[in-house]
């Protein structure tokens, strides 16, 4: 049996971004992977890493719960937590912190990214967060971790550390494979479409957020950026905002790039853009619809119970190991 985990950020309401370049491929991977197990929690933890405002954080995490089964998540056959009611994943960030070097922590863009823009207290818990993060993979022995392409090497260095581990210590850890999705594992600002749609982006015209009013998601769409040229061609270059539309669109609909180019082949802008807000809106009420359901219901609690019985008991047995092998304690 293979083991199947990822975790997402409570740092606002996850995007489109998140939806394409993670949820939505948890659930095909849980459609396709029926024998597998299925690790799904909220990195609370992980939000830390920049200042929260301590309400909006608790809410953030709930609603992110609830989410998780809004998209489709099956509760039979999954474990859903939440990162900091399982003690462990302090415990082995601090040994991934003995493991990795600094200069491999340095090398990760995300933080040379974040510590650009905010160039005042920069926590030291933002420059450690891949030591945290290789925990939450590593405890539960999890073969794939399905994420989008700006946490791949997070994911390398997850690898990596696991490796080292095994060499040093004997074979403990499973080294995880990372999985993105075929299209939309990077979904772009649709006002700025060389960067990255972000949860915590300055403007948010160009950011789809899934439990947004669904009439504002659909006037984003159609005032996206895009170029004069009119042509609906994929060229991430020097078309990028048609592009992550097309990208979009695909992602949601499951067609192939060459399918969409011939589809619209001799259409303009207008109508395109009309075809994908129609697309999303379409999906993003199915979501919210069946997110009323779950952020209202008694299971939520029963299930996150469930699920942090399940990974504490997981979580406890491997630290036991680790902790043997690496010869701390009694
Ligand atoms: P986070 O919360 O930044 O993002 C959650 C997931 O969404 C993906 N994603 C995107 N995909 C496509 N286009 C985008 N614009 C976009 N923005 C975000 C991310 O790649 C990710 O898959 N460190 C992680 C959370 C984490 C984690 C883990 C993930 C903590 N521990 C262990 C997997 C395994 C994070 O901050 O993701």
């Amino acid at each position: 049996m293979k083991i199947v985990l990822s975790g997402i950020k409570p740092t606002g309401i996850p995007t489109l971004g998140n939806y394409l370049g993670a949820l939505k491929n948890f659930v095909k991977l849980q459609n396709e992977m029926k024998e597998d197990e299925f690790f799904i929690f909220v990195a609370d933890l992980h939000a830390l890493t920049v200042p929260q405002d301590p309400k909006e954080l608790r809410s953030h995490i709930r609603n992110l719960c609830a989410l998780y089964l809004a998209v489709g998540l099956n509760p039979e056959n999954l474990t859903l937590f939440i990162q900091s009611e399982v003690k462990e994943h302090v415990e082995l960030g601090y040994l991934m912190q003995s493991l990795v070097y600094m200069g491999e922590l340095e090398r990760m863009t995300q933080y040379k990214d974040k510590k650009q823009k905010q160039v005042e207290g920069v926590s030291s818990a933002l420059f450690t967060y891949p030591a945290l993060m290789a925990a939450d993979i590593l405890l539960y022995d999890a073969t794939y971790v399905p994420v989008g392409r700006d946490q791949m090497q997070h994911l390398e260095l997850a690898r990596t550390l696991a490796e080292r581990f095994n060499h040093r210590f004997g074979d403990t850890f499973i080294v995880p494979q990372g999985i993105e999705p075929k299209q939309g594992t990077k979904i772009t600002d649709l006002q700025n479409p060389t960067k990255k749609m972000d949860k915590s982006a300055e403007n948010d015209k160009g950011c789809i957020y899934l439990l947004e009013d669904l009439n504002k998601i659909k006037k984003k769409i159609k005032s996206a950026v895009t170029d004069l040229d009119g042509c609906i061609r994929f060229d991430k270059e020097n078309k990028p905002g048609i592009s992550n539309l097309m990208t979009i669109y695909a992602a949601m609909s499951g067609m192939e790039i060459k399918e969409i180019e011939s589809k619209y082949q001799g259409c303009g802008y207008k109508e395109f853009k009309e075809d994908v807000a129609n697309i999303v809106v379409q999906e993003i009420e199915g979501i919210q619809k069946k997110y009323q359901e779950w952020i209202h219901s008694p299971q939520l609690d029963e299930l996150l119970d469930q699920g942090r019985e399940k990974a504490q008991h997981v979580a406890c047995k491997k630290m036991e190991v680790i902790r043997q092998k690496m010869g701390y304690g009694r």
